[in-house]
């Protein structure tokens, strides 16, 4: 679906809506260690856009300077057509933007409903355990229960639900996949299918490639801190899958695709 505004000025003009998340030009690192190079990418509004790439590649690093936890030295941050680039994270997060990062984010010492008071703001505290609960009702049994004490899927099940609570507009999602069963995987994303439907965007960075791919409607391949593909998930080259995400093109019999054994190398 093509979402399109009247830009002000151009009466009856009608020009596609701007992004709902863009970065150009990132220049990012730690310290001395540079880690981002020149980094643009767009998240369309409305789209799943897949960021994939090997280990270290630096997409974490992309997640942490969109959502203003690192300052970028050198680029730009665009949410929703207004440039946040020295806004800070909570700023950003007013703006529309939820970060769901790598690990399980919620906090152990508090209970599960306690966790989902955390993302309140913009409704009932019973509203917002209703809304948990009809996505996982395994919630329903835990909400007494410090989240700390669930198993990993089930802290997943709540990191992802400020996903949801908080109305975002645009979701980076960070290996929610990791260290999961594939039956709860399943869950989380039909999860993060019904919040797509529902208009949400998301930046998705995502360790098994081919679940990535089936949810996306674009993806970035990113590698040693630079954008080496960008475009539909269908235009992957064959050599983009197997020398920069170490897996074999979409086949039935490949299951997953898990990223790992990359030859980081190619092109020579
Ligand atoms: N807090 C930090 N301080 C210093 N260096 C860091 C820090 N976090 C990450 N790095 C380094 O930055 C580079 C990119 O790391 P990053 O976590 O962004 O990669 P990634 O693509 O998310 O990898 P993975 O697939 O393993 O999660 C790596 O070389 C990593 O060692
Ligand atoms: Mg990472």
């Amino acid at each position: 679906m093509t979402v399109t505004e009247t830009l002000p000025g151009s009466e009856g003009a009608v020009a596609p809506a701007a992004p709902v998340l863009e970065v150009r030009g990132l220049d990012a690192g730690y310290g001395a260690s540079a880690v981002l190079h020149d980094v643009s990418l767009t998240v369309p509004r409305g789209s799943v856009v897949a960021l994939l790439g090997p280990n270290g590649a630096g997409k974490t690093t992309l997640l942490r300077v969109a959502s203003g936890l690192l300052r970028p030295t050198r680029g730009t941050v665009i949410l929703d057509g207004r440039d946040v680039t020295r806004a800070r994270p909570y700023q950003r997060a007013r703006g529309g933007l939820c970060h769901i990062p790598e690990g399980r984010g919620v906090y152990p010492s508090l209970t599960v409903r306690e966790n989902l008071v955390l993302h309140t703001w913009k409704r009932t505290v019973d509203d917002a355990t209703e809304r948990a609960v009809a996505n996982f009702p395994i919630l329903g049994s835990k909400l007494s229960q410090p989240a700390g004490e669930l198993s990993g899927g089930q802290q997943q099940m709540l990191a992802v639900m400020r996903a949801y609570l908080d109305d975002p507009a645009v979701v980076l999602v960070d290996e929610v996949s990791m260290g999961l069963a594939p039956v709860i995987v399943d869950q989380i994303y039909e999860f993060l299918g019904r919040i797509t439907q529902a208009g949400t965007s998301l930046l998705l960075v995502e360790q098994y490639v081919h679940r990535a791919l089936a949810a996306a409607d674009r993806v970035c391949v990113l590698t040693k801190g630079r954008i080496v593909f960008d475009g539909r998930p269908e235009d992957v080259a064959e050599e983009v899958f197997e020398h920069y995400l170490g897996v074999q093109q979409l086949t039935s019999d490949t299951g997953l695709g898990r990223i790992e054994n990359c030859r980081e190398e190619w092109p020579p």
